[in-house]
């Protein structure tokens, strides 16, 4: 899988452009600034505007390409971000360290999403804001009729409301759906989509 993200990210266009998500955009609008996490954050579309805007912020992928891209976008727009180049089970960070966690169109094997998404959590402090967005299970058909709009082809790596609300046990959901919209993000991200987006606040 490494070499996948390695060939896609050494590309000299961003995957998934230079803009942020969205739905991430709209949400850190709403939150008090102060340390956010990003894991699985690709080329830095996301991370990087969160440290324009502000935010004090610790990023990681398992790309080495997709780092290179990370911190050409914080030059770019002079910012800040503290980007590793490791894998979520390998990477470790203070417990109960960071205000907020993203996770955008970040998909995990099926065997290890639970786990993964556990870790992930024991970094928030109590109090702090997860915020996810990406392809629900309702994703694959709209995918195979347009394979521009992305997202993986395994069904069990998709999202369900259900799935999600079980991995995130000791969180507060304030926000969780699914919806239809349409995606336009750089070159793999194009096309109307089937997606999750949730906020939970950690008890
Ligand atoms: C679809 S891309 C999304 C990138 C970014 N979040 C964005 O929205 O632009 C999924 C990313 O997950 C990363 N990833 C997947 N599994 C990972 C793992 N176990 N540890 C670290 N990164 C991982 C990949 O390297 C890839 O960059």
């Amino acid at each position: 899988m490494r070499s996948f993200w390695e060939e896609r990210y050494g590309a000299p266009e961003y995957a998934y452009g230079e803009e942020p998500n969205q739905f991430l955009k709209e949400q850190l609008a709403l939150l008090p600034k102060g340390r956010i996490l990003f894991p699985a954050d690709g080329e830095g579309r996301n991370s990087v505007y969160a440290a324009t805007q502000g935010w004090d912020v610790v990023a990681f992928d398992m790309s080495a390409e997709g780092k290179k891209k990370a911190d050409a976008l914080a030059k770019k727009f002079g910012a800040e971000v503290d980007f590793h180049v490791g894998l979520i089970q390998e990477l470790e960070f203070p417990k109960e360290s960071f205000d907020a966690l993203v996770l955008i169109y970040a998909h995990f094997p099926p065997e290890f999403r639970k786990m993964w998404h556990q870790r992930l959590a024991g970094y928030l402090k109590p109090g702090g804001t997860l915020i996810i967005e990406g392809f629900s299970k309702e994703h694959l058909e709209l995918s195979r009729k347009n394979p521009k709009v992305g997202g993986p082809q395994n069904i069990d790596m998709l999202f369900s409301l259900e799935e999600l609300q079980d991995d995130f046990t000791d969180f507060d959901f304030i926000e969780c759906c699914g919806q239809t919209i349409d995606l336009n993000e750089g070159l793999y991200h194009v096309g109307t989509s089937s997606v999750i987006r949730l906020v939970a606040r950690k008890r």
